[in-house]
């Protein structure tokens, strides 16, 4: 382990009365793509903004291998920067943007053209050097301003929702560049969003926030798989929640007493038998069971299938259980025809997990 940053016990309030971050402390790796995800106002950006110097923490200590940072203002932190909205100069070239923050160090003449040039190359946007920001496209406005942050060579760099603006199709472009970039040139990276699935499509851990708290940091796929808390679970991907009581305890299994349902059963997180819990169930681990599909092993209900959505490769069907809780299944396009009504669905117990609700 050898974290370059560390927050300890920091907390945040801006007003002295709601603390934006509870007693955050996290030590991020050296050379790792973390990821800060989060609803709307679970203390992203202001923790972003401590570790950059814009925001002073109310109480704790960022390190920066090992040494308090406090203190040091943001142009000595070296860090790089790169918001949603590309705070590119507008009135200076696609060069002069990038060459700022070299002439802010005092570069020589030579040095810097050099250093341009191998950003601009880096970000794959060669021949647009002496073009306006207002004439480039927003993807490769964000690549601008990507070689900006880079082109100084700082250890960490931030990202603040960078690919919020872009359409989709170039968003995943652009995730995929930005990270075969943070392979080749192993710089530390944070990035902040809001989004699930580019969460997951770009990073080596995340950090999923909650009321400026961490509810559970993990690498990817133990995130999806192994959800810390009904949060995470509820968060990350789609699930099911179903709410119920912990009957009994079987083994590492629960029992979950869903009135005018029935029994369920599933993995179980930490839950005390007769408390409130939620069963979380992926929706496409369920099947669906209609007339001429008969339901699988496991749990089984019955409900009435009252929405299907086509989603080209796959249709998602919502059913409704009798107590009016319902729950969504994701399946192969050719469960698009089934018909409205009655059906069951059934799932394999393990692929259940039983919170605290
Ligand atoms: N400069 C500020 N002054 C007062 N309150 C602020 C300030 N900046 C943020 N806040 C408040 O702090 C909380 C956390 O805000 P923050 O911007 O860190 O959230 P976020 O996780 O980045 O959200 P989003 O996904 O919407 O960007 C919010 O309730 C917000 O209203
Ligand atoms: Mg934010």
């Amino acid at each position: 382990m050898d974290p370059i940053v560390r927050f300890q016990n920091i907390c945040k309030t801006y007003d002295g009365r709601s603390q934006v971050v509870r007693d955050l402390n996290l030590s991020v790796e050296r050379g790792e793509f973390l990821t800060l995800l989060g609803p709307s106002g679970s203390g992203k950006t202001t923790s972003l903004m401590m570790l950059a110097g814009f925001e002073m923490p109310t109480s704790g200590e960022i390190y920066l291998d090992n040494k308090p940072f406090s203190g040091l203002p943001p142009h000595r932190r070296e860090i790089g920067m790169v918001f949603q909205n590309y705070a590119l100069f507008p009135h200076m070239s696609v060069g002069e943007n990038i060459a700022f923050p070299l002439q802010v160090r005092r570069l020589d003449r030579q040095e810097i053209v050099t250093r341009v040039r191998r950003a601009l190359d880096m970000v794959q946007l060669p021949g647009v050097i002496d073009r306006k920001p207002a004439e480039l496209s927003g993807g490769q406005q964000q690549r601008v301003a990507l070689a900006r942050a880079l082109v100084y060579e700082p250890a960490i760099v931030l990202m603040d929702e960078p690919l919020g603006a872009l359409d989709r199709q170039l968003r995943e472009g652009m995730q995929i560049e930005i990270k075969s970039l943070h392979q080749r040139i192993g710089v530390t990276m944070i990035y902040v969003t809001h989004d699930q699935q580019e969460a997951l499509t770009m990073s080596d851990r995340i950090a999923v926030f909650n009321g400026g708290v961490i509810e559970q940091l993990a690498v990817p796929k133990t995130l999806y798989d192994v959800p810390a808390n009904a949060f995470v679970a509820g968060f990350v991907g789609e699930n099911n929640l179903l709410r119920g009581r912990l009957a009994r305890r079987i083994g590492d299994e629960g029992e979950v007493d869903m009135p005018g349902i029935g029994l369920i059963r599933g993995r179980l997180g930490e839950v005390a038998e007769g408390q409130p819990v939620v069963l979380a169930i992926r929706p496409e681990k369920i099947a669906l069971g209609t007339g001429s599909c008969p339901p699988g092993e496991g749990n089984r209900l019955s409900g009435n299938l009252i929405e299907r959505i086509y989603l080209g490769d796959q249709t998602k069907l919502t059913i409704q259980l009798p107590d009016r809780q319902t729950v969504t299944v994701k399946a192969g396009s050719l469960l698009f025809d089934a018909a409205e009504g009655p059906v069951n669905v059934s799932w394999a117990p393990e692929d259940g997990i039983v919170f605290a609700a």
